[in-house]
């Protein structure tokens, strides 16, 4: 392990990278929001959970629930209507780490940290497989570049989640609080990012930082608790395929010529219930998106 700490930051002054666009929670620009369409479904009776707030439910708030029910796919991302940004990978990357979910060795010194959460597509499909490859500084700031110390890979299971045990990496002259992560869903390219602390003083003042990028930490039994959810820019399962049974009912209550699970364009026409529609965003239909529950999607036009 190194003795002193990296005298060179992570390349700093470079900027955050090409996506440095609106982060959770704005809208500007984004055209039609994911949640839009997830609260429609759920005003349509989709099976999409629900907290008691009525806001729609974190997969992983489903899967902590008292009921102890094993967790369905989730059709939905946590806020994100854009792919995770990248950023750099900096000067203490090593290939190879060894593959485990627990960095911490006995008697390391730091603040136990837990960072879980899910891997989604761009769909909001979890995707399982994805491999995710963490490093970060220990305790003093310094990164191990002899050995695999707070180094390690794990792949998200069945149900596209992933949990690293760890410490709060220390601070290093230049940065901010962050832990570097490349993920890899089967077959497509390589995310190269950091995640962020909130509340951290240099949040403010490094270049690289990007609030799209923030965990929610939270104390936990004199340890912390992370969380971050991954939306890589991959179309993940895409749903019910020709070999599964039809979604469409055998007889056509409404009436009309749209149906689930069918890709519209932008510009298409169907009628549903006696109504004409005209698509305003490409898409593809499922059950709860009917036009008129989801105006965002489909404009009436008679
Ligand atoms: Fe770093």
């Amino acid at each position: 392990m190194t003795s002193d700490a990296p005298t060179a930051p992570d390349e700093p002054g470079t900027g955050p990278g090409p996506h440095t666009g609106p982060g959770p929670g704005t809208t500007t620009d984004r055209g039609i929001s994911r949640k839009t369409l997830l609260r429609a479904a759920v005003a349509a009776g989709a099976a999409v959970p629900l907290l008691a707030t009525g806001s729609i439910a974190l997969a992983r708030d489903a899967a902590r629930s008292a009921t102890g029910e094993s967790l369905p796919p989730t059709p939905f991302c946590d806020d994100g209507d854009d792919p995770t940004p990248d950023q750099m990978e900096g000067p203490y990357f090593k290939p190879n780490s060894p593959p485990r979910t627990n960095l911490v060795a006995p008697g390391t010194a730091g603040t136990r940290l837990t960072v879980s959460g899910y891997v989604f597509g761009r769909n909001c499909v979890p995707l399982p497989g994805v491999l995710l490859d963490f490093w970060q500084a220990d305790n003093a700031g310094v990164y191990d570049m002899a050995g695999y110390a707070f180094r390690g890979h794990q792949f998200t299971d069945a149900t596209g989640a992933f949990s690293l045990r760890t410490i709060v990496p220390g601070l290093y002259p230049g940065r901010t609080r962050h832990i570097h992560v490349k993920a890899q869903a089967p077959g497509d390219p390589v995310l190269t990012t950091q995640l962020y602390f909130p509340g951290e003083p240099r949040n403010s003042t490094d270049a690289l930082f990007d609030p799209a990028l923030l965990m929610n930490v939270r104390g936990a039994g004199g340890g912390k608790e992370g969380s971050f959810d991954f939306v890589l820019n991959v179309d993940g399962d895409p749903g019910p395929g020709p070999t599964d049974p039809p979604t469409d009912p055998p007889t056509d209550p409404p009436g009309g010529t749209w149906a689930a699970g069918r890709p519209y364009a932008a510009g298409d026409g169907v009628t549903y219930g006696g109504g004409s529609y005209r698509c305003l965003q490409a898409h593809t239909s499922m059950a709860g998106w009917e036009p008129p529950n989801v105006p965002a999607l489909w404009h009436r036009e008679s």
